[in-house]
């Protein structure tokens, strides 16, 4: 949800914040701009256009931006005003001194406008942002690090800030609440981010700024202070992810190359977390005794995340008979939910920086519940409020559509309900240990699909033409249902539905025709021949039937146009496998349609407003 990039150093700043810019432009990418402190005439000189950063790139081709070496730049996703010119960030106050760039949302900008509009200042844009710009203008009288001080008290909402001020060059202050914000730390020169992929390649140093932190950088020092001025020690910590897994790597898009990561995010991950048969879950936060004590789990998440989240929900009820409920993070947080203290709160997000996440889980601790995380993002928000981090590990996740990450959710979930299960055994051991020996073939079934991508990109090809398609699955694989119809219409906009497939005739029946598709999730399990009696319904009334089934499976032909085949696994840990499948007809189709695969309309990869 837009893509900061700030710079105070020594060298040239628009190179290094046009590189930056590039590898954050996953956030969002309706505008852009860029902003330096010229070194010959000292103004602040902006470049901004509509579009992606190639159109900025463009622009700066065609009118050179001065030398400078300090700037901040910007890639935005729209939520006050239209994705123009005059909207795109970094914005200036009435001056042209000071500039700004900004991620969140001011909640309380009309009201400041209103008051700022009274006392003469001018707006340019329809953004709540030019609202900070001219309150920092409006206090600031010679003190920068003061006038952004006193102008974010002023500020109700989410916001992450990089300011600059003709009359510092050489400073570049931050500051954030509630949106994501890093400060990188090079030799003679420091940087602010959103994310770390955008400084990788200047640094592995960085320091995570938090809620109600902000910073002055100067080339040679980084000073955190509260909002308050009140100076802090800031830890700085190394990232260990390296460049390469911000590049493409031959793959012509991020998402392709993240999907073919998943056999080795998983390998990863059971490596550090099973012990033999034992789970090894250290960093969960909560005593054996609190977690023997759980008598109810809720799951609340976004997305995909929330898909991943439903399957965990199959999988921990069966092994422990603890009941899981699963809450979209925005109905969590406004529905007064029933928690107590002996509930747990499993929170799942790639980003850990989603804003309806973030508020579920503050409700849930107000009410006295532990909350365990399960995200991607080191450092980020999730993480420092929960009481225990799973960390899937699945590494930097840059194609909007997520895909690495839900894999990597689930998994942490199978393994979350493994461990419940040393505590509450509902399922017979041989049956775990079965489960336990299958969880580790996973990464060699994954390759196997992998190799067998391109029957599957065939098979996409042929059924790109279809103007909607319904996804139905049952039981633990009415989840994957959901999120392969989720993949699809969010990188082909091809209108997709995911349901559980004994709902079919309860409503979705009746878009069936000859111009649907119908993707039926069905492998081997006790509930397979429930499926078969659904593709024969479709059949009836001509839809067109792409089957996931298990290899060895001939029955299935005579049902489906299509079956991709899958390697046999554990019933409960099939969402593992047919995952892939799923992703990569989401993904042939989109390419074959010309769509932006990994920068899909109207989206951003992190959403931290409501
Ligand atoms: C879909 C997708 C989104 C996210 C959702 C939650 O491909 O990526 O649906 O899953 O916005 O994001 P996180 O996991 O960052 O909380």
């Amino acid at each position: 949800m837009c893509g900061i990039i700030g710079y105070v150093g020594k060298r040239s700043a628009t190179p290094i914040l046009i590189d930056g810019l590039r590898k954050l432009e996953y956030r969002g990418y309706d505008s852009s701009g860029i902003g330096v402190i010229a070194n010959t005439s000292g103004n602040i000189v902006v470049r901004k256009t509509k579009g992606k950063i190639k159109d900025l790139v463009n622009l700066i081709d065609k009118q050179k931006l001065p030398q400078g070496q300090t700037g901040l730049s910007h890639t935005r996703w729209a939520t006050h005003g239209a994705p123009n010119r005059a909207n795109a960030h970094p914005h200036f106050d009435d001056s042209k001194k000071i500039l700004i760039a900004h991620n969140g949302i001011i909640e309380n900008y009309e009201s400041l406008k209103e008051n700022l509009k009274r006392q003469g200042h001018k707006f340019v844009s329809d953004t709540d942002t030019e609202v900070i710009a001219q309150l920092i203008g409006h206090f600031y009288k010679g003190d920068l690090f003061d006038a952004v001080k006193r102008a974010i008290r002023q500020l109700r909402g989410a916001f992450a800030l990089g300011v600059i001020c003709k009359d510092h060059p050489g400073t570049l202050i931050a500051a954030r609440i509630g949106s994501p914000l890093i400060i990188g730390i090079g030799k003679d020169e420091n940087y602010i981010a959103s994310d770390v992929p955008a400084i990788l390649n200047l640094t592995r140093k960085v320091i995570y700024l938090k809620d109600g932190e902000m910073a002055v950088l100067k080339d040679d020092k980084v000073d955190v202070f509260t909002f308050l001025g009140k100076k802090v020690a800031a830890k700085v910590r190394t990232v260990t992810f390296n460049v390469d897994a911000v590049k493409k790597g031959g793959f012509p898009h991020f998402m392709i190359k993240e999907i073919h990561e998943q056999p080795d995010v998983i390998e990863g991950m059971l490596k550090l977390r099973l012990k033999g048969s034992k789970v090894v879950l250290k960093e969960i936060g909560l005593k054996a005794s609190e977690l023997k004590g759980i008598n109810h789990i809720f799951v609340v998440a976004c997305g995909t995340a929330y898909h991943a989240g439903l399957a965990g929900k199959y999988f921990i009820e069966k092994l422990t008979r603890i009941p899981v409920s699963i809450d979209a993070a925005s109905e969590f947080r406004y529905r007064d939910p029933v928690v107590g203290k002996k509930t747990l709160i499993i929170a799942v997000s790639q980003s850990g920086e989603t804003a309806d996440t973030l508020a579920a889980i503050r409700e849930a601790k107000r009410k006295g519940a532990k909350v365990v995380s399960i995200c991607n993002a080191v450092g980020s928000s999730l993480t420092r409020e929960s009481d225990g981090v799973l960390y899937t590990h699945a590494g930097p996740e840059i194609g909007v559509a997520s895909t690495k990450a839900y894999i990597a959710q689930i998994a942490m979930l199978f393994l979350l309900g493994l461990r419940l299960y040393d505590f509450k055994k509902a399922l017979p051991k041989k049956e775990v240990s079965r489960i336990i020996r299958e969880f580790k073939k996973i990464p060699g079934r994954h390759k196997e699909i992998l190799a067998g991508k391109d029957k599957i990109a065939k098979v996409a090809k042929k059924n790109s033409h279809f103007g909607c398609f319904l996804f139905l699955g049952r039981n633990i694989n009415y989840p994957s249902a959901m999120e392969g119809a989720l993949k699809l219409k969010e990188i082909s906009y091809i209108p997709a539905e995911g349901y559980p497939a004994g709902e079919m005739k309860h409503g979705p029946i009746a878009l069936i025709d000859e111009y649907r598709a119908v993707v039926c999730v069905s492998p081997q399990s006790d509930i397979y021949e429930k499926m078969i009696s659904n593709m024969q319904e479709i059949r009836a009334r001509k839809g067109k039937i792409i089957a996931i089934a298990t290899q060895g499976d001939a029955v299935i032909k005579k049902h489906a146009n299509h079956v991709i085949y899958v390697p046999p696994t554990h019933n409960l840990l099939t969402p593992l496998l047919v995952a892939l499948p799923l992703q990569l007809i989401a993904y042939y189709i989109a390419v074959q349609l010309g769509c932006d695969v990994d920068q899909p309309r109207n989206l951003a990869k992190s959403v931290t407003v409501e």
